[in-house]
């Protein structure tokens, strides 16, 4: 049974880049409701991947959500780019806003953008306890970030039952890192209504079965 709920957030990070138009034409079609979008900075985390100008083309290509996932350091000197470049979320990650969490979910929210927090694998669900109630999305990181492709580790997904044990039903509880159809199935029985999968869904020949699978 295909469960409409769920949010299917292809990552394109493991798309071809040459290609993105088209790539995100496929993901499009065969479904996806959300383009995840990865930027890092190679300072949070030791790759680089996409900046505000992609953001801004993709923008031009789409009328998809696009689901910024900022993994850089001092994400508060960029919220107003992104903003400006077309993005409907920003998450940023916990463990580089340290002491400006609230300003930065504040600076988020005040471009009219819906805000998202990101927890590394060693961060815990109650450091973030304070912020649930000011946050549109929660994003459960199952890899270290910086890579895709990596192996799911189950043990991250336990906090999706947590938070969602603590906060309102209206919050969206995302997870990324290692989705595939298996693990898809795990996340959601814990309580995950929005899944992120790179590269399960840009290797498949079918990519319209694959984000089926997930869903
Ligand atoms: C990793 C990124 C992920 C990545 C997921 O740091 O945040 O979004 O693209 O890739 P897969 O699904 O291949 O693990
Ligand atoms: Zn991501």
């Amino acid at each position: 049974m295909k469960n409409k709920c769920i949010i299917i957030a292809p990552s394109i990070l493991s798309a071809d880049f040459a290609n993105l138009q088209t790539e995100i034409e496929k993901i499009e079609n065969a479904g996806a409701d959300w383009v995840h979008i990865d930027v890092m900075d190679g300072n949070f985390v030791p790759n680089i991947t996409i900046g505000v100008p992609v953001v801004k083309s993709i923008r031009k290509v789409t009328k998809m959500i696009l689901d910024v996932h900022l993994m850089i350091e001092n994400p508060q000197k960029y919220i107003k780019d992104f903003s400006l470049a077309g993005s409907d979320i920003i998450t940023f990650h916990y463990e580089a806003a340290k002491e400006n969490v609230f300003d930065v979910i504040k600076l988020i929210k005040s471009y009219g953008k819906k805000a998202g927090i990101s927890i590394k694998p060693c961060t815990k669900v109650q450091e973030i306890k304070p912020y649930l109630k000011d946050l549109d999305l929660i994003l459960v990181m199952t890899v270290e970030p910086g890579f895709g492709g990596q192996k799911f580790m189950s043990e991250c997904a336990e906090k999706i039952k947590e938070i969602s044990s603590i906060s309102d039903t209206s919050i969206i509880i995302e997870v990324d890192g290692g989705i595939n159809d298996k693990t898809a199935k795990i996340c959601k029985d814990l309580g995950a209504n929005a899944l992120v999968a790179g590269n399960y869904v840009f290797s498949s020949n079918d990519i319209k079965m694959a984000i089926d699978l997930l869903r």
